[in-house]
């Protein structure tokens, strides 16, 4: 009894407690320590710096010792985390410890699938548990902060950092966000090995103009209100002890000086306790903008808008002195801030156990159920997207494996943010199924084209990543036919195709989602072969995959699937694990399409007889594969849907209920989702809105009975006349099924 309770006690985080210290508490010490401070001391728990991950930028201990610093961002090396601790701790005059922060976005030591995929997997619990994971191994090295998660909503496909995010829709992104909260702070700010959670960009980064990554944002208010806010809101609701403004402009205003966002609607409409942190330099660059006049204009207007800490530039550091002593600034107003830093450190518990055992690290890191959950997540991500035929799955027994395309043996799949592992390995899509079929087969590869970005990426150039040589033209026609000469000596294909992991990302937008380079050339020759073949998608966006379906019988989405990723793709390619996940955003036909979402509203209706049946002459205008889409191994029925009333008062709330069965011979996950439809009212509203969804396990013929409650919180909406939130009476449409087109339809009323 005693011993275990020792081993489980050594696998936890020093930094702890075993329960939630009490506010009052927490509030006496804070304001104690705060008493004691010099206004340098409290201008240093504002400021955070980078710390080694900058090139040429030293650091003295001494800014440390004097308190001229509360925070670092991007240390990750556990002993250097401690010896700065103890400068901080011993040396410094108030002993306040470093509180450390990372961007533990998609896992830490062991890599997860990116955001984007984990949204696919429509399973809350999976995404709790695997951001908790990363928590565990972040918080081993000294990490007690994560800029994460990262809730921005993406309608337009080309911005790079969609990859981050849930995709399209608020509902979908809420519930995401607020799973992703109570997977990186546990029970409470300060439980064993969690994180604070800081949420981000608030609000309308995924806007913006063209898709490419820190243009301006225009975001009308009912836009904003009933899309943009809503997973931040969630986020907040869930307890996020922390959030970071956008880079960009929204409708003019920095998001790092905006008072709408960062006062009217985080402090006073939602009521936030914790504390805002800038993006990187964020302060800084309000002058940048053409916003702020001076640096003491940047540090004045960040800081009055409500941001507490200055991520990296030190403006703070420089300008608040002299802002506190023109009284431009209040000392009121500087101590709340400086507050909620000191609150979030007492929390945390930094000050009892300020360092971390640097001999429990590998422990932590080597935990096999780690990458175990990580193998399963690689898996319940992955959205099948065609099978014609049953191609898939394909059986153990085959012989000759042909893996082709630029992505089938490379460390891609560990998807955009990697710095805290960027030199691990990941399974390859050719190691899972050499893995999976052993000896007896022949798995061989061939990347037959070479992709690359135009512009290099910069978290290349920061990890010196060496660009692969150039292949000349004798040697892109050689790999080419040797590609395709694979593909015929082999008795199927599997086609590792996409994007390269710094493809999607931070800076990383793009003008086409068009399969970059070569790919789709190589694609119809290794399709023209005539094997059966397999597409498996390595990418963080939707692409252009309409001349891949037209082509290719099996279309698998798999993501940056992470550090097992090539075991995940090959336990769903043999029909180890069957394919559950759905699409959390819409893949378009063409770029020229974007943007395009579900949640669209239907404005003039198409006249059905003359012409004017469709938007676009040249195109469908209907997405290729639709939000909420994904098949699987087996197939599913709906059935008697109904409501608990035909009609509900204003504030009422019903049930709806709908029957799902596997009518399959294997098991399977179906994600019931629910969408409704208000048909009249005091705006016009979106054709379809998700209100409900689950995951659902179902076996070989069986069949469940899932409810939804839909209730005033589902149907109220921002309405741009009046301001504010209305609750319309109207006839509602409702549908349930395995995606936002299914037919099983009723209605109900909503009465005054
Ligand atoms: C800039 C990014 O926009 C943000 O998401 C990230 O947290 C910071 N850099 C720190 O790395």
């Amino acid at each position: 009894m005693k011993l275990t309770a020792v081993v489980a006690l050594s696998l936890t985080a020093g930094a702890a407690f075993a329960q939630a210290i009490p506010e009052a508490q927490v509030r006496r010490r804070a304001e104690g320590l705060l008493a004691k401070m010099t206004p340098e001391e409290k201008i240093g728990q504002l400021s955070q710096m980078f710390y080694g991950i900058i090139p040429g930028m030293k650091i003295s201990d001494d800014i440390i010792r004097q308190g001229k610093i509360g925070s670092f961002l991007m240390i990750t090396d556990p002993v250097l985390a401690n010896r700065l601790q103890h400068v901080a701790v011993d040396e410094s005059r108030l002993h306040i410890p470093l509180l450390y922060g990372f961007d533990v976005i998609h896992g830490f030591h062991t890599i997860f699938p990116v955001p984007l995929a984990m949204a696919a997997s429509w399973d809350r619990e999976l995404i709790e548990r695997v951001q908790g994971l990363a928590a565990r191994e972040a918080s081993a090295v000294g990490v007690r902060w994560t800029f994460a998660p990262m809730v921005d909503i993406a309608r337009d496909p080309r911005w790079g950092r969609i990859v981050e995010g849930a995709g399209e829709d608020p509902y979908l992104g809420s519930k995401v966000a607020a799973a992703q909260v109570r997977g990186f702070q546990g029970p409470y700010d300060g439980a064993a090995d969690h994180v604070l959670a800081c949420v981000k960009h608030f609000a309308g980064y995924g806007a913006a103009d063209g898709g490419r990554d820190y243009d301006s944002s225009w975001v009308p208010e009912d836009r904003m209100w009933n899309v943009y806010l809503p997973p931040f809101h969630a986020a907040v609701e869930a307890g996020s002890a922390s959030l970071m403004p956008a880079y960009m402009d929204l409708n003019g205003i920095p998001a790092t000086a905006n008072t709408f966002l960062l006062r009217e609607v985080l402090r006073k409409a939602w009521k936030f306790q914790g504390f805002v942190v800038s993006d990187a330099f964020s302060v800084r660059d309000l002058q940048t903008h053409g916003f702020a006049a001076t640096p003491e204009d940047a540090a004045f207007r960040a800081f009055t808008a409500g941001v507490d800490m200055d991520m990296g530039s030190m403006t703070y550091s420089k300008q608040l002195p002299a802002l506190l002593q023109s009284g431009k600034i209040s000392k009121t107003e500087l101590d709340a801030a400086v507050l909620r830093l000191l609150e979030a450190k007492i929390r945390l518990g930094l000050f009892e156990h300020p360092y971390v055992d640097v001999s429990r690290v590998a422990t932590v890191f080597d935990m096999a159920s780690t990458r175990e959950a990580a193998r399963e997540a690689g898996a319940r991500v992955a959205v099948l997207l065609r099978n014609e035929g049953n191609v898939l799955p394909l059986a153990k027994s085959i012989q000759r494996v042909a893996v082709i395309g630029p992505l089938g043996n490379t460390d891609d799949l560990l998807g955009s943010w990697t710095l805290a592992n960027a030199h691990e390995h990941a399974v390859t899509v050719v190691d899972g199924i050499r893995e999976k079929l052993g000896s007896n087969a022949r798995v061989e590869a061939a990347p037959g084209v070479q992709i690359a970005r135009r512009y290099p990426s910069f978290f290349d150039m920061l990890l010196g990543a060496k660009p692969e040589p150039k292949w000349d033209a004798e040697r892109v026609k050689a790999e080419f036919s040797r590609a395709v000469d694979l593909a015929r000596n082999s008795d199927a294909v599997v086609l590792a195709l996409g994007e390269k992991q710094q493809m999607s990302g931070e800076a990383a937008s793009r003008s086409s989602i068009d399969l970059p380079g070569e790919q789709e050339q190589l694609l119809e020759a290794v399709a023209a072969v005539g094997k059966p073949t397999v597409l498996v998608l390595i990418n963080g966006r939707p692409l252009n995959l309409t001349g891949a379906a037209a082509h290719v019988p099996a279309i698998v989405e798999a993501w940056y699937p992470g550090v097992e990723g090539g075991n995940s793709i090959a336990d769903v390619l043999f029909g180890d694990a069957n394919p559950g996940g759905k699409l959390p955003v819409t893949f378009p036909r063409s770029t020229g399409q974007i943007p395009i979402y579900y949640a669209h509203n239907l404005t003039h209706q198409p006249d059905t007889s003359a012409g004017f049946t469709s938007r676009y002459w040249d195109e469908p205008s209907s997405p290729l594969y639709p939000f909420g889409y994904g098949l699987s191994y087996t197939q599913f029925a709906f059935s008697n849907l109904r409501v608990s009333a035909p009609s509900v008062a204003r504030g009422g709330k019903i049930t709806v209920s709908v029957d799902v069965e596997n009518t399959g011979q294997r098991a399977g996950d179906e994600v019931v989702q629910l969408y409704i439809h208000q048909r009249s009212g005091s705006a016009s509203r979106p054709v379809r809105e998700l209100k409900g969804f689950e995951r659902v396990p179902l076996a070989a013929g069986q069949k469940r009975t899932i409810e939804f409650a839909l209730g005033a919180e589902e149907r109220r909406y921002w309405n741009s006349a009046k301001h504010g939130w209305v609750e319309d009476a109207s006839k509602f449409d409702v549908w349930a099924g395995g995606d936002s087109t299914a037919s099983p339809h009723t209605t109900f009323d909503v009465s005054e």
